[in-house]
């Protein structure tokens, strides 16, 4: 089978490895990929955001599945123009894709689905705003209504920040905002595969979406994660595939929009049940770092069953019993105003650590050697019997990487591992 990957962060490094440990994928190109694929795969330089460039590279190599990682390329009708060429594209229509471009529509396709999530008010102007907190009291959740790179997202105590951040969000054209209710109770991302009608969940992980231990400092796009999580009940994936995924799957397929891709559900488990944070129509960064190397199914297998309508076909997903931990190293000034161009050194030592290997997510190369080119640079990934032995690999491999001024949490799986 061959393969074309599109995107260049820690996600699709991740991807790519997986993929290419399925004996079935016989090539792997990724669009246009970064240093890290480069080593495994074979980068070309395609526009993710063309979709009339990239169907015409798979069509002319004959590729028999493309799958589209982060969703700019997605909103931008990348598996449209796929699927009208008739190539497999594992990733949703741009119309599908809503559930993640817009929370306004995700908010109103899961109020037809029945699937319980934050109440929530969309507002076009300020005074709207004021009401919607009167009614829903602190802490106030103020969400930018488009993709902002999870940035777009504030909660906070303090009423004159969350009326701040709604007046940058409605100054931008077409300026929408969700104000919503305080969801309590810890956070879990699940993965759910979907072609469209069966859908299959991979097992849930924790992503940290705080800058600095403790969860202080502002929402990045996530500094670490782990799978598994020993403290969530078991029946998790179950009850969300039941209750979550194959409401909105169905309401998505009688809408005449189906989803085909990874309906990425953002949860909270509130003392009142199971809640959707928000849908994401992609895998997560960085929490697909540490679900693939569990996954023992093949994944590009899996993926083209999703892409072609076979899930139904496909049976169960195999596990490693295995515990992984990711932690991102993140330039200097992210998220707020990260300085690129900073030497990465160490990288090799600590994919030499046992148990430890190195995703790329943002760096470049030069003649000066590897660089840093976005906010978050590294992910290093430890894999361990379980999370108390995956932290201190991935912490050993954290500790051989140099990049000046880079910050990095210390704190990842701290609590889990320890079983509180
Ligand atoms: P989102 O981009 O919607 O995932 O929001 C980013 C982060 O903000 C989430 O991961 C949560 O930590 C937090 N958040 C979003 N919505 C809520 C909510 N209703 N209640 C509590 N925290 C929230
Ligand atoms: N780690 C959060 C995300 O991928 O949106």
């Amino acid at each position: 089978m061959k393969v074309l990957l599109i995107g260049s962060g820690g996600r699709e490094h991740a991807l790519a490895r997986a993929l290419m440990a399925d004996p079935l994928v016989t090539s792997l190109t990724v669009a246009p990929g970064n240093p890290g694929t480069a080593e495994i795969a074979t980068n070309i330089d395609l526009d993710p955001l063309d979709p009339a460039a990239l169907t015409a590279w798979a069509t002319a190599n004959q590729i028999d599945l493309v799958v589209v990682g982060p969703e700019a390329p997605l909103v931008a009708g990348v598996a449209d123009a796929l699927t009208e060429a008739k190539i497999p594209a594992f990733g949703p229509s741009a119309a599908a894709a809503r559930l993640e471009g817009s929370k306004a529509f995700a908010k109103e396709v899961m109020s037809a689905a029945g699937v319980p999530t934050a109440e929530a008010r969309v507002c076009r102007d300020l005074a709207s705003v004021r009401a919607a907190m009167t009614e829903f009291g602190s802490p106030y959740v103020i969400k930018d209504d488009g993709l902002a790179a999870g940035k777009g997202v504030i909660v906070t105590g303090d009423p004159d920040a969350a009326i701040r951040h709604a007046e940058a969000c409605l100054a931008k054209p077409g300026g929408q905002i969700v104000v919503e209710d305080f969801l309590d109770g810890p956070e879990v991302s699940l993965f759910c595969i979907s072609d469209g009608t069966t859908v299959l969940p991979l097992q849930p992980a924790q992503d940290f979406k705080r800058a600095y231990d403790g969860d202080a400092g502002p929402n990045t796009g996530g500094m670490g994660a782990y799978s598994p999580l020993p403290w969530a009940p078991p029946e998790l994936p179950h009850e969300v595939i039941e209750t979550i995924a194959l409401p909105v799957i169905r309401e998505m397929a009688k809408r005449g929009t189906p989803f085909v891709g990874v309906l990425y559900c953002g949860l909270a488990l509130t003392s009142r049940g199971t809640r959707v944070i928000e849908f994401n129509a992609r895998f997560g960064d960085p929490e697909t770092q540490v679900v693939l190397p569990r996954l023992a199914t093949p994944l590009g297998e899996l993926l083209h069953a999703a892409a072609t309508g076979r899930l139904a076909e496909f049976g169960e997903l195999e596990w490693r019993d295995r515990a992984v931990v990711t932690v991102v190293v993140a330039a200097e000034g992210y998220p707020d105003a990260p300085v690129p161009g900073g030497t990465i050194e160490g990288v090799e030592d600590a994919g030499e650590r046992d148990g430890v290997h190195v995703i790329h997510a943002g760096t470049r190369e030069t003649r000066e050697g590897l660089v840093a080119s976005g906010g978050r640079v590294i992910c290093v990934v430890g894999e361990g019997e379980d999370l108390e032995a995956a932290r201190g690999r991935v912490y050993t491999g954290v500790d051989r990487i140099y990049l000046s001024g880079s910050h990095h949490r210390r704190d990842i799986a701290r609590q889990a591992a320890r079983g509180d």
